[in-house]
């Protein structure tokens, strides 16, 4: 399914998307990653190069949150002259903590890298896939966008659109070609989030696995995959039959035991 196919993967300098990165390789696929940081991305497509023997990845250094950085990375895509197979929309900013003690720019800027950028590069790369009559994409979001959730609100409302969007654009490219996939990946062992203080979950899932999981799924043509825990599968279902008041209650409770109250700006008392 992957071998000898091109695959962009958004956010690839760290966490999920190195970890989207690595696998992609080892299945065969030809990478082009994108981040903001040139010097760790061309850190990721050395590691690449050594693993797998083969050429470097190409690299797109390009910021999702701007309204210049998606059409420069497709600019830049198009110069490469090799049509994409594959677009992992990985990358993303975390914003925990209670919506007012935050500050508003990182909410800001999630807004713009989770749902505009996102949308910014979907929209002319899902066209050439679709004048082409193949390709796939998989939109990674979260289990926080099912439900309404205090203390990740701005954040949980991006993972939202993530989650709504992936399913239309599903359906609206159904007989196309293309492949569209909702990712619903839970907590993870990485460094997510921009600023924040919350302690990484205990039982968080390693990137590898979840990367692993997601790539396999996508292969079995899924139209959602859920790498976490079963119960993580299961924690998505309340809000399909409860009321949206008891979902954001619940939901909200389950945030303060993680602490997700008490995150505050890095260096704030
Ligand atoms: N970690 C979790 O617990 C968790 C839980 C649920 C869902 N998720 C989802 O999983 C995905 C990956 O998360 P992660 O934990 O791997 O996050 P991470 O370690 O913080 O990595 C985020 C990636 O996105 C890139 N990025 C951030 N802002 C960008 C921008 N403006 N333009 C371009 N790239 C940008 C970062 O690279 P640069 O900084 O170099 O730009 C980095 O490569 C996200 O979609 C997230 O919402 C994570």
């Amino acid at each position: 399914m992957y071998d000898g196919k091109v695959a962009l993967v958004t956010g690839a300098s760290r966490g999920l998307g190195r970890a989207f990165a690595l696998d992609l390789a080892q299945r065969g696929a030809r990478l082009v990653l994108l981040a903001r940081s040139a010097g760790t991305l061309r850190q990721v497509a050395e590691e690449i190069r050594e693993r797998t023997g083969g050429a470097a990845p190409q690299v797109i250094v390009a910021d999702l949150a701007t309204p210049d950085g998606p059409k420069q990375a497709v600019r830049e895509l198009k110069a490469l002259g090799v049509p994409l197979d594959l677009l992992v929309n990985n990358a993303a900013i975390g914003t925990q903590g209670s919506f007012l003690a935050r500050d508003l720019e990182p909410q800001l800027r999630a807004v713009a890298v989770n749902a505009g950028g996102m949308l910014a590069l979907t929209h002319p790369i899902a066209a050439d896939m679709v004048a082409r009559g193949s390709g796939g994409i998989i939109v990674v979001t979260s289990g926080a966008a099912f439900s309404p959730m205090g203390y990740l609100a701005s954040y949980g409302a991006t993972k939202a659109f993530q989650l709504y969007f992936t399913e239309a654009l599903a359906e609206e490219l159904r007989g196309t070609g293309i492949q569209v996939m909702g990712a619903h990946v839970s907590n993870m062992d990485t460094t997510f989030g921009e600023g924040p203080t919350a302690a990484v979950d205990p039982k968080a899932d390693q990137p590898s696995d979840v990367a692993a999981r997601v790539l396999d799924d996508f292969a079995r043509g899924r139209a959602a995959s859920y790498p976490g825990s079963f119960m993580n599968r299961v924690l998505t279902w309340p809000s399909r039959v409860l009321p949206r008041v008891t979902v954001a209650r619940v939901a909200t409770a389950y945030a303060r035991k993680r602490g997700l109250d008490k995150v505050v700006e890095v260096g704030a008392s």
